[in-house]
C-alpha cells in the first residue's frame, strides 16, 4: 500500500489549513486522527483535488459523527437525504430563473451564518465538495469566531460569558429583505436558545458564537440585544479574522460551525452553473440547558 505523507499548511495567521498528501477515500486511522486534530485546531480544512462521489463524502464525514439529514426544502427540491446539493440548476439541469424562490434562498446564504444555528442542536461541521463552478465569483468566506473572542476586551468577555442569544430561522431570512419562510417552516424552526460563548470540548478554545440567525439576547430588552448582536457580528467578521476560499473543482472544504461563520460570495447565479455537495455532521448536544 502506498504510504501517504500528510502536509498541513496554515492558510491565515488565525485559522484555516490546507491539507495535502491524503486521499480522503482511503484513510488509515492514524492519518484520520491527524486530520481530526487539525480540524479542532484550525476550524477550516481545505483538501484540494479530492475525487469523491457522494458515498465517499458521506463515509469520510461520518468519521466525525452522525450526519444531519437535509429536510425536504425548497432549496433541495423537497428531497430528504444525507447529501444536499447546493445548485442553481433546476431538476432538469436548467439554470433557475432570477425570480425562482430557490435563487432567492441562495441569496440568503450571503449573510454570515453558522449552519443550523437555528436548531436546538446546531451542526458541528459541514463539508462542501466542489463539483461545478462558475468562471469567476462564487467564493466562500469564513470568519474565525475564536480570533474574534480572543480580541474582545476582557470586560466584554466577562459580560457575555453566560449570555444566551435567541436564534431564529425566520429572523435571518426576513432580515435580508427576503420573505422566504412560510408558516410550516416557522413551526418547524421555532426560536431556539444558544450560548454566545462556546468552548471547544477538546482544547477549551472559546468562540464568540454569533451570526445572522441570532435576533436578540435573553434577559435584555430586544432592541438592545439586537443592537449588541449586530455590533458583535460586525466585530467578528473584520477582514483580519477571515479567509476567502476561491474554489477549484475537486476541493473538499470542511468547516467547524462551532468556531467559524461563513457566507457565500456573489456570482452570476442566473448565467453560470455552480454545484457543491454538502454533508453536515450533527452537533453533540444543545449549547445551553434550556
Ligand atoms: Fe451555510
Amino acid at each position: 500500500m502506498e504510504t501517504m505523507t500528510i502536509t498541513i499548511r496554515p492558510l491565515t495567521p488565525v485559522f484555516g489549513a490546507e491539507i495535502t498528501g491524503v486521499d480522503l477515500k482511503n484513510l488509515d486511522d492514524a492519518t484520520f486522527a491527524e486530520i481530526e486534530k487539525a480540524f479542532e485546531t484550525y476550524s477550516i480544512l481545505v483538501f484540494p483535488r479530492q475525487d469523491l462521489d457522494d458515498d465517499a463524502q458521506i463515509a469520510f464525514s461520518r468519521r466525525f459523527g452522525d450526519l444531519e439529514k437535509t429536510q425536504g426544502h425548497i432549496a433541495n427540491n423537497f428531497q430528504v437525504k444525507h447529501v444536499s446539493e447546493i445548485t442553481n440548476l433546476d431538476p432538469n439541469g436548467k439554470l433557475m430563473a432570477p425570480d425562482d424562490p430557490r435563487v432567492l434562498y441562495r441569496l440568503g446564504q450571503r449573510n454570515w451564518h453558522s449552519d443550523s444555528s437555528f436548531k436546538r442542536v446546531p451542526a458541528k461541521a459541514s463539508l462542501l465538495h466542489a463539483r461545478k463552478l462558475p468562471p469567476d465569483g462564487g467564493d466562500t468566506q469564513f470568519a474565525s469566531l475564536r480570533a474574534a473572542y480572543d480580541a474582545l476586551p476582557e470586560s466584554r468577555k466577562r459580560e457575555l460569558e453566560d449570555k444566551v442569544a435567541i436564534h431564529h430561522y425566520a429572523y435571518s431570512r426576513r432580515n435580508g429583505g427576503y420573505q422566504l419562510t412560510n408558516e410550516e417552516e416557522d413551526k418547524r424552526f421555532p426560536p431556539v436558545p444558544q450560548a454566545i460563548i462556546r468552548a471547544n470540548p477538546v482544547n477549551g478554545r472559546k468562540a464568540l458564537y454569533v451570526g445572522s440567525h441570532a435576533s436578540h439576547i435573553r434577559g435584555m430588552p430586544e432592541e438592545e440585544g439586537n443592537a449588541l448582536l449586530k455590533e458583535l457580528l460586525e466585530f467578528a467578521t473584520q477582514e483580519k479574522f477571515t479567509y476567502l476560499h476561491r474554489w477549484k473543482v475537486g476541493d473538499l472544504v470542511m468547516y467547524d460551525n462551532r468556531a467559524a461563520l461563513h457566507r457565500a460570495r456573489p456570482y452570476k447565479i442566473t448565467e453560470h452553473a455552480r454545484i457543491l455537495h454538502r454533508t453536515t455532521v450533527a452537533g453533540e448536544g444543545p449549547t445551553v440547558a434550556a
